[in-house]
């Protein structure tokens, strides 16, 4: 594989659940630093596609290729590996631990190692919590009390510090907004923006066209299973990607 080669490239992605085709030879390339809104109806496949790219289920058919190597046997670690992440809008964050611990978890720095026993680093743990935390934008008053505790949007900040920490090739957001008030979305969506600001390719999933407005520089739609778009956003328009989201012909 080339160094620094942050593309992804999807080739006739197919999966079946049952009966039910949820991506039909779907296709899509992600630049680094780019963002893309995928976007459809409910049970377009959108989830179905960020699940197999991160490793949960297998394609039926298709390839995925990082830069010039293609992938096979994708699976959740495999993923990480590669520098792949995934925020859901049902975070999943441990509840019980402290910001910190939570964007350190299994990275914690050692003090030292003797055998199977491993003695954190609590300081340099901290520090480098608050950095990462502060780099996505936000900054906490406490990075010890339990994250259930936080706001959606500080929680949300805690899950991307936390998804950066591996993320250097792609990042996915199915839905970061939805649970979000007003401000809290305008700050998810700075820390997206920034995020592709350091060359990451992201992937923005939302059912709401004013984030993908605020955000995208390209939109995918998929309707059943299918792309019934892929164009920069300066090139399409909401009545175009709602046409193309419902299936429906579109004439400008
Ligand atoms: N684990 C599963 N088992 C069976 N069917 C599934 C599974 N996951 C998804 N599907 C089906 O695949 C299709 C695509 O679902 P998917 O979750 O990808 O849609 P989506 O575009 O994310 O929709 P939404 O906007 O509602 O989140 C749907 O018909 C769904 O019912
Ligand atoms: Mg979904």
């Amino acid at each position: 594989m080339t160094e620094n080669t942050a593309l992804v490239h999807c080739v006739g992605i197919t999966k079946y659940f049952g009966g039910v085709q949820a991506l039909d030879s779907f296709s899509i390339d992600l630049h680094p630093g780019e963002i893309v809104a995928l976007v459809g109806d409910n049970g377009a496949g959108k989830s179905t596609f960020v699940k197999i790219l991160s490793g949960i289920y297998p394609p039926d058919d298709g390839e995925i290729w990082i830069g010039d190597a293609k992938v096979e046997n994708l699976n959740p670690g495999r993923a990480r590996a590669l520098g792949i992440e995934t925020v859901y809008q049902h975070l999943s964050l441990a509840d019980n631990l402290g910001a910190a611990a939570n964007v350190m978890l299994g990275q914690e720095p050692l003090r030292f190692r003797i055998g199977p026993l491993r003695v954190i680093d609590e300081k340099q743990a901290l520090a480098e919590a608050q950095r990462r935390i502060g780099e996505v934008g936000a900054s906490l008053d406490d990075y010890a009390i339990p994250v259930r505790s936080l706001s959606g949007g500080q929680r949300q900040a805690v899950a991307i510090a936390r998804a950066l920490v591996k993320a250097n090739r792609l990042i996915m957001f199915d839905e970061p907004t939805a649970a979000l008030g007003v401000r809290q979305t305008k700050a998810a969506l700075d820390l997206i923006q920034r995020v592709a600001g350091q060359g990451v390719a992201v992937i923005i999933i939302s059912h709401n066209l004013d984030d993908v407005f605020a955000v995208a520089d390209r939109v995918v739609a998929l309707r059943q299973g299918q792309t019934t778009l892929d164009s920069p956003l300066a090139g399409t328009d909401r009545e175009e990607i709602v046409a193309c989201m419902m299936g429906l012909s579109f004439q400008r």
